[in-house]
């Protein structure tokens, strides 16, 4: 028996990375999962690998920028599920990112950026609500980061949106049983970090950290899952770090 035994359950930016363990242990432990991800090729192949591990997966290509898009991804969940119970809203502009200040940054690429990194949140959640109202509730993990409370230019801006997003929603969703809670991840080794931060600079937030050493996917994939689960049925609107003691507030 799997604590997500028949719940239906989508991870957004699940075609790698963070996310992607996110969607691989929520199969593990008994959830239909909805792979949902702009990137087709590699979306495919993790819900492809997760039902070859004896889960059940699906991939839906979605852009959580687009009102359409995130809605399309929501029906057609429904349509082959019966029903939407959990969604984590993990996909970000991230891997690749430019680097610019806010007083610097072309403003094309800022509009888009919080459309996906902030916005996105919010579209997915509006979404996928009224489902999870079909169903008695749900529970909802939006992915923020330690870079909401140290400088880190219109990345940290909009993960400091999505702390908020988290806090304000919690009270519009809280009387329809549904749960929003946020993790806040430290530096955490992926293929995207790698991209994003030089090697020197990752040893230097190492150094910092109380424990000395950068953080896996699989760091926290448990937060995640507790969230989602039953047992956390009284915790909504907090933000929580999982970040090897790196802000402690
Ligand atoms: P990643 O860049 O590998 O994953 C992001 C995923 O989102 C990718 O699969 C990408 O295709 C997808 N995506 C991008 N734009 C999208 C869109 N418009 N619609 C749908 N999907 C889209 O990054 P990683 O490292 O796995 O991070 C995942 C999440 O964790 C992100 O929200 C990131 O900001 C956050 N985070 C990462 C940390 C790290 O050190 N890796 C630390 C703290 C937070």
């Amino acid at each position: 028996m799997g604590r997500f035994d028949g719940k239906v359950a989508i991870v957004t930016g699940a075609a790698q990375g963070i996310g992607e363990a996110y969607a691989r242990a929520l199969a593990q432990e008994g959830a239909n999962v909805v792979v949902a991800d702009v990137n087709a090729e590699r979306g495919e192949r993790v819900a492809k690998q997760i039902t070859a591990d004896g889960g059940t997966a699906a991939y839906r290509q979605v852009d959580v920028s687009v009102v359409a898009s995130t809605t399309a991804m929501a029906e057609s969940t429904v349509d082959q599920f019966g029903g939407i119970d959990l969604l984590v809203n993990n996909a970000a502009i991230y891997g690749g990112m430019k680097l610019n200040l806010l007083l610097a940054v072309d403003w094309d690429y800022y509009k888009r950026f919080m459309a996906v990194n902030f916005d996105g949140a919010l579209l997915c959640t509006r979404a996928v609500a009224r489902h999870m109202r079909k169903r008695g509730g749900g529970a909802i993990v939006n992915q923020s980061s330690t870079a909401a409370w140290t400088y880190s230019s219109f990345y940290g801006l909009a993960k400091a949106g999505v702390n908020s997003l988290t806090q304000q929603l919690a009270t519009e969703l809280g009387g329809s049983g549904i749960r929003i809670n946020a993790i806040a991840p430290g530096p955490t080794d992926t293929e995207a970090t790698r991209t994003v931060t030089p090697p020197e600079i990752v040893r230097q937030m190492v150094e910092r950290l109380p424990i000395k050493r950068m953080g896996t996917p699989a760091d926290l994939v448990g937060l995640c899952l507790f969230l989602l689960s039953a047992e956390a049925g009284w915790i909504t609107g907090q933000i929580f770090n999982v970040d090897g003691g790196q802000v402690m507030r």
